[in-house]
């Protein structure tokens, strides 16, 4: 109770220094076009390699799960299930949530069986138990958010993957930011070390740069892999796990 009500306080004091534009207009703002800043080849490109990394993610941190087949995964905040649908080649099932419904109509013309999609009126409640996942997902939805939803969206995470894991794909780079803060679509980076902290007691498992394929620069945030503190760190390097960028060209 004390927890909710404090950030009701720090809500309070952050929509009144953005008071021109408070985040319940920043809906319906997401729609196909723009889940993405990029369409056609970029996107294609961009995709395919984040869900290569998105492979590479799970099959480190499979070894360290019991049974990863039985549990689910969840996609918070998905979009239209551009990477929900790789979710489910490792788990019982992909669980996509998203807020805009739009994006769920969109996602339901193309993917039939493999991930059951949920529209939800925020991110900030997940109407999950406690540990239903064996991971949840995030792809650069956090970036998108004010400063006082994302550790209540983190503690959501943490609790319904409580003993698995969090993975967020997000951007990293200090003090990066595309448009206004708190208005509309702005891209806010946190650091490594930001995000380390809202995600305690979880442990910092692995970091790996996100590459791009040139849509935005070579590499654009992070991959940043948190374990549940009863689960044991890695053991292999994951650079045995082929995660070496591909090289400029000369
Ligand atoms: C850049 S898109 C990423 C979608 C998907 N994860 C992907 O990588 O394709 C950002 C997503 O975050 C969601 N989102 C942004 N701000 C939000 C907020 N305040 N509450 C809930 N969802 C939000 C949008 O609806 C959208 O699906």
């Amino acid at each position: 109770m004390a927890i909710s009500k404090f950030w009701r306080a720090q809500r309070g004091k952050e929509e009144e220094r953005i008071s021109q534009q408070p985040v319940e207009r920043a809906r319906e703002t997401w729609s196909a076009r723009d889940v993405n800043a990029f369409d056609g080849p970029h996107l294609a490109i961009q995709t395919a390699y984040e869900q290569r990394y998105l492979r590479r993610s799970i099959e480190y941190i499979q070894r360290r799960l019991v049974h990863p087949r039985t549990r689910p995964a969840l996609d918070i905040g998905a979009g239209y299930g551009r990477l929900s649908m790789v979710l489910a080649e490792y788990f019982s099932k992909s669980i996509a949530v998203e807020r805009e419904q739009g994006l769920i109509d969109e996602a339901q013309k193309f993917w039939v069986d493999d991930v059951e999609f949920i529209s939800v009126e925020t991110l900030a409640r997940l109407n999950y138990l406690d540990g239903t996942f064996a991971l949840a997902f995030t792809c650069t939805v956090l970036s998108h958010m004010l400063d006082y939803d994302v550790p209540i969206v983190l503690r959501e995470a943490c609790r319904v993957a409580r003993g698995g894991f969090v993975l967020l794909v997000e951007i990293t780079e200090p003090g990066y930011l595309h448009g206004t803060y708190g208005v509309k679509k702005f891209t806010k980076g946190r650091t490594i070390d930001e995000y380390a902290a809202m995600m305690h007691p979880f442990e910092l498992d692995f970091v790996r740069p996100r590459f791009m394929g040139g849509a935005s620069g070579p590499v654009l945030g992070s991959f940043v892999m948190f374990r549940d503190p009863t689960l044991p760190p890695g053991s292999a390097s994951i650079n045995g796990l082929e995660w070496d960028l591909p090289r400029a060209p000369a």
